[in-house]
């Protein structure tokens, strides 16, 4: 039992201090055996440590989204640029062509609509996850929702489980249901508790005090980009998350929602592995654009 009257909040993170045992550019994969690494390293370019996710899972549990109409009007022409695609089942099977030849990580989970927002008690057959070759499956946790947060935990747990069998990496989501504050304490719990049940990935959000939410969590974590942005506002983000020890980026709406989606995925790529600068980024938008 938690010791409720004893919380005290971390405050030492060693910020700046490279974590231990990093011969292997992706954090906390030292010990992973060989499938494993190979599947990250699929995921996280082996020069740069970095990700860019293409995120177009959002239909599952928002039915149809603005930018995502027609994946293969919207997406397919992305997908070159992305280093990786999220996506569901039945997107991937009825969309994306067996010729892409991207790194697929798999949204596995299910279970409710935007209607009543967390998904919490299905998850894909691993041997389903298998057929399709996947090199990671994203399962949510919802940390402070009492409805969902026992269901969510106990799902990720499957999930690892399950994938660990076969060498599939997992990403935990840490989910943002409408009560759950949107800030590093929520974030830092959510995504240690990911890592801890045995994800291999976090994804969740940039937020003040991001740097010490990657300092405690001991595997990568990506950013989602949430609503969109005005392109340098979201290219400011990327960078910010960056620089503050984000692996990358799994982000959407700021991307297939852009004026020009092909233009800003090759900013956000030059921002995540190049370094540019969100104004450097955003002056390749624009000239991309013209
Ligand atoms: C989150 O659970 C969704 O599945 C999206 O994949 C995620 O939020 C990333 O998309 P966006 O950048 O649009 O937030």
């Amino acid at each position: 039992m938690a010791d409720l009257d004893d919380l005290r909040e971390g405050s030492n993170f060693g910020l700046g201090v490279t974590a231990g045992q990093q011969s292997f550019h992706v954090k906390g994969a030292e010990n992973l055996p060989w499938g494993m690494k190979d599947r990250l390293s699929r995921i996280f370019n082996p020069k740069t440590g970095k990700a860019v996710m293409l995120a177009f899972d959002h239909g599952f549990i928002m039915g149809l989204t603005s930018g995502l109409e027609r994946i293969d009007l919207n997406i397919l022409p992305l997908i070159e640029y992305a280093d990786c695609i999220m996506c569901t089942r039945g997107i991937l099977l009825s969309s994306i062509p067996t010729t892409t030849n991207k790194p697929i990580c798999l949204r596995s989970d299910a279970g409710a609509s935007i209607l009543t927002e967390l998904n919490d008690n299905v998850l894909i057959d691993i041997e389903d996850a298998i057929r399709m070759n996947v090199s990671a499956m994203a399962v949510m946790l919802a940390i402070g929702d009492e409805a969902h947060e026992a269901k969510t935990v106990a799902n990720l747990y499957k999930a690892v489980d399950k994938a660990s069998r076969y060498n599939i990496p997992v990403m935990g989501v840490t989910a943002v249901g409408k009560q759950m504050a949107r800030d590093a304490r929520y974030f830092g719990l959510a995504s240690r508790i990911c890592a801890e049940n045995g994800a291999n990935i976090v994804k969740t959000y940039y937020c003040d005090g991001f740097e010490k939410v990657v300092a405690a969590c001991p595997v990568p974590v990506v950013i989602a980009g949430g609503k969109k942005l005005p392109e340098l506002e979201a290219l400011d983000l990327c960078y910010k998350a960056i620089g503050d020890g984000a692996a990358g980026v799994d982000m959407g709406r700021n991307v297939f929602q852009s004026e020009n989606p092909v233009a800003m995925i090759q900013a956000v790529h030059a921002v995540v592995h190049d370094g540019l600068t969100p104004q450097q980024g955003f002056e390749m938008f624009q000239d991309l654009s013209k």
